[in-house]
């Protein structure tokens, strides 16, 4: 999918002087006193600006922050902590403007950040008055938001519709790569890892992915309705008996490509759901009527690292077990461990898969964390994202 690039821009001289547009994701999360707990998107969106400043351009930032009532502003909604934020990161202050869509004041080396644009009527469903109205305000529309880039909004689709000329920013396009490098071109064996409470919200998932992956592990209630399928006993644990059908097409599907969903010979039960529930390995065939599982066993997790360590590319999305407690975490930990050791490229998304990274501190051994949340899981599904879409399509028209 060929897509005009910010610094493809700037390389040709077409920025200096420019209006530049960019719409960045700097929904980040906040406590109730509306301070920033996590601010990995901002610190992530700030090489554009930087970029578009210092190629001479007058720049103007925007985001979404939660899900407010269009035309109905409420203090909470503000992004006037992001631009605090933003402006330490920066070094220089970040003046942020409320109604903007009918003018923004600005000269060539300044940057403005725009107040929350799902504020603006019009912008969830992409209303094209308001997208119309936004492409006029710019030369450049920069799309830097890859957490965003699966919703079809004004600021993420419809002014690139109509901005005199539309591309992805640094952020955006080091996402394009490395989902690229992950899943259209990997380099073989290509492991997935999708684990996650319920088969239900990643049955897509599965489904894209069972037709290109080598290895498709599974984890969690996902794996607990994998075993059910596989004639195992499962205890009290969470699972979705009535999708036992897909789970195992799922399994046909990659026995039939020569591939194979590793279903765990051991796991770690409890008789609760409880940090402090005593914790006791059994084999996979032992699992009694009022076990619930709550992470893969030792041996489990010995075998899964391998084919991890042996790997060419990795795509993970979601823990094992209950990381969360001590003594459910072993098989994330070492899955984790294991993805770092590997010279395999690995790209990692999802928030629980964030906080694994996070917890055991493997950020620089992951080739490639994703911002996207929601994001990140449609491009698993094998969906085009519409942000995407209509950047090729620009790129296209030329
Ligand atoms: C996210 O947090 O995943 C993105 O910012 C998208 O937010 P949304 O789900 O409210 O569109």
């Amino acid at each position: 999918m060929k897509i005009l690039r910010l610094d493809e821009l700037i390389a040709q001289g077409r920025v200096a002087g420019k209006r530049v547009f960019i719409r960045a994701d700097l929904n980040v999360p906040q406590d109730d006193n509306g301070r920033i707990t996590e601010d990995t998107r901002i610190r992530a969106s700030v090489p554009c600006i930087q970029m578009a400043l210092q190629a001479g351009a007058a720049v103007m930032v925007t985001s979404h922050l939660g899900r407010p009532t269009e035309g109905d502003f409420k203090p909470e909604d503000s992004l006037a902590p992001v631009a605090q934020r933003l402006g330490e990161l920066l070094g220089r202050e970040v003046p942020l403007r409320a109604n903007w869509i009918d003018g923004v004041d600005l000269k060539p080396g300044e940057v403005v950040l725009l107040e929350n644009c799902r504020l603006n009527k019009g912008e969830k469903k992409n209303n094209e008055a308001l997208a119309q109205k936004m492409a006029a305000l710019c030369d450049i529309f920069v799309n830097d938001a890859f957490g965003t880039a699966h919703r079809a909004e004004g600021t993420t689709y419809g002014i690139a519709q109509f901005a005199p000329v539309a591309c992805a920013g640094p952020l955006l396009a080091a996402e394009i790569d490395a989902i690229g490098k992950a899943l259209a071109n990997p380099k073989r064996p290509l492991v997935a890892i999708v684990a996650g409470s319920k088969v239900s919200t990643k049955l897509t998932i599965l489904q894209s992915l069972s037709s290109k992956v080598d290895g498709l592990i599974v984890g969690g209630g996902i794996a607990n309705t994998f075993m059910l399928a596989a004639g195992l006993k499962i205890g009290k644990s969470l699972a979705e008996p009535d999708l036992l059908a897909d789970a195992r097409a799922v399994i046909e599907a990659m026995k039939a490509r020569g591939a194979e969903v590793p279903i765990p010979v051991d796991v770690v039960t409890a008789k609760a759901f409880a940090a402090d529930a005593p914790a006791t390995t059994k084999a996979a065939t032992d699992v009694a009527d009022d076990d619930l599982i709550l992470d893969i066993g030792p041996k489990t997790a010995a075998l899964l690292a391998d084919k991890l360590k042996a790997a060419g590319t990795i795509v993970w999305n979601g823990p094992v077990g209950v990381f969360e407690f001590d003594a459910f975490a072993h098989g994330t930990e070492t899955l984790a461990r294991a993805i770092a050791a590997s010279p395999a490229f690995s790209i990692a998304g999802g928030g629980d898969t964030l906080a694994a990274i996070a917890k055991y501190g493997i950020e620089k051994d992951v080739g490639y964390i994703s911002t996207g949340g929601g994001a990140f899981l449609e491009v698993l599904e094998g969906k085009t994202l519409p942000a995407f879409e209509i950047l090729a399509r620009r790129a296209a028209q030329g």
